[in-house]
């Protein structure tokens, strides 16, 4: 996928206030600290323009790519068309921009960030988007540990934010976040073992606030992933030139790997995910040999192998068209 030419161009707009030497360096500190954060420590803050510049760069295309993967797998069958939408630790507003693309529905939408000159960045970046929602968007600067804004909206987000909480931090955050949702509920987080410990948790403390599953699980039962494997997704997004410069790489895209949690209140479920009759869900790549395919799904609390052979017409059809993430 590509950022949406309006996202690119305030993406660039961006980039041009910084000398290339600056971004460079940045763009390999940022990359250095999202890689590779040692057990319990968060990724690294941006404390400095040049950095948050970097941060358009090098990771706000895989961040909404995998948000809006995460978003269409999650209201996937469930004719969601919310109004109002409110992004939690919203950066330079990621979030924001892909709900908005992908839910035309969306009239209102807001932000909690704690840092005041990312908020402002969001907000110079969404000024012209073609999107009334983007342009109106309100940015609330504050904690996300002190009281979020008032009221419920149909879509609540928090994208690569959890990571960045204590875990009695990230218990209250998600709990307030649950009180604020009306209609859903999405979480996404680096596809890591411990970005997966972060939504593993929050699935247990959400199916225990009475919420329902939406996606990627197939069902409410407990998770079978094996104690040292770990849930996670791809996104593909193509680089552009800027970020092939900055980040002196040779291919035109990269994967960005994911775990995420969609978790709605019953009013938007459709009859098919209230009665937990949900489709299985491939959850590795599936593998293809000469004449049959194997698949990973997750299916009614367990994690099994399926072989589909060529002579299974519908299904290899439908394998042509489906790959990781998707529901089976
Ligand atoms: C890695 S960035 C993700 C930004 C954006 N959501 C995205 O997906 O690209 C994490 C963001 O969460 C914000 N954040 C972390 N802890 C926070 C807190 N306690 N209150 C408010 N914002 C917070 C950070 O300032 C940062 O902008």
């Amino acid at each position: 996928m590509q950022l949406p030419p309006a996202l690119r161009l305030a993406v660039e707009r961006e980039l041009s206030a910084h000398p290339l030497a600056a971004l460079r360096v940045a763009a390999e500190g940022l990359s250095l600290g999202y890689r590779g954060p040692r057990k319990g420590q968060h990724p690294p803050a941006m404390s400095s323009a040049v950095e948050r510049a970097a941060y358009l760069a090098v990771r706000m295309p895989a961040t909404y790519a995998a948000v809006h993967r995460a978003l269409r797998w999650a209201a996937e069958g469930t004719g969601f068309a919310p109004q109002t939408a409110l992004d939690l630790g919203s950066g330079p507003g990621t979030a924001l921009w892909a709900a908005c693309e992908l839910f035309p529905t969306l009239a209102t939408v807001a932000a909690v960030e704690r840092d005041a000159e990312l908020a402002h960045l969001a907000r110079r970046m969404t000024s012209d988007a073609p999107l009334a929602a983007l342009r109106e968007a309100r940015w609330h600067v504050t904690n996300l540990n002190a009281a979020l804004p008032a009221g419920q909206c149909d879509l609540v987000l928090c994208s690569y934010a959890l990571n960045e909480l204590d875990s009695a931090e990230r218990v209250d955050v998600i709990a307030k976040a649950w009180a604020r949702t009306s209609q859903l509920l999405v979480l996404i987080e680096p596809g890591t073992m411990a970005g997966f410990a972060n939504i593993l948790a929050a699935r247990t403390q959400l199916l225990a606030a009475g919420s329902r599953i939406v996606a990627p699980c197939p069902s409410q039962q407990s998770c079978p992933m094996a104690a040292n494997d770990w849930c996670h997704f791809a996104a593909r997004v193509e680089r552009t030139a800027e970020h092939r410069r900055l980040k002196q790489a040779e291919l035109s895209y990269e994967d960005e790997k994911f775990s995420y949690l969609a978790v709605a209140r019953e009013n938007i479920l459709t009859a098919d995910s209230a009665t937990g009759a949900n489709a299985a869900r491939i959850v590795r790549h599936p593998q293809l040999h000469g004449g049959y395919a194997q698949l990973t799904l997750c299916s009614e609390g367990k994690i099994a192998q399926a072989t589909v052979t060529r002579s299974h017409k519908d299904d290899w059809r439908r394998l042509k068209r489906l790959g990781w993430g998707d529901r089976w």
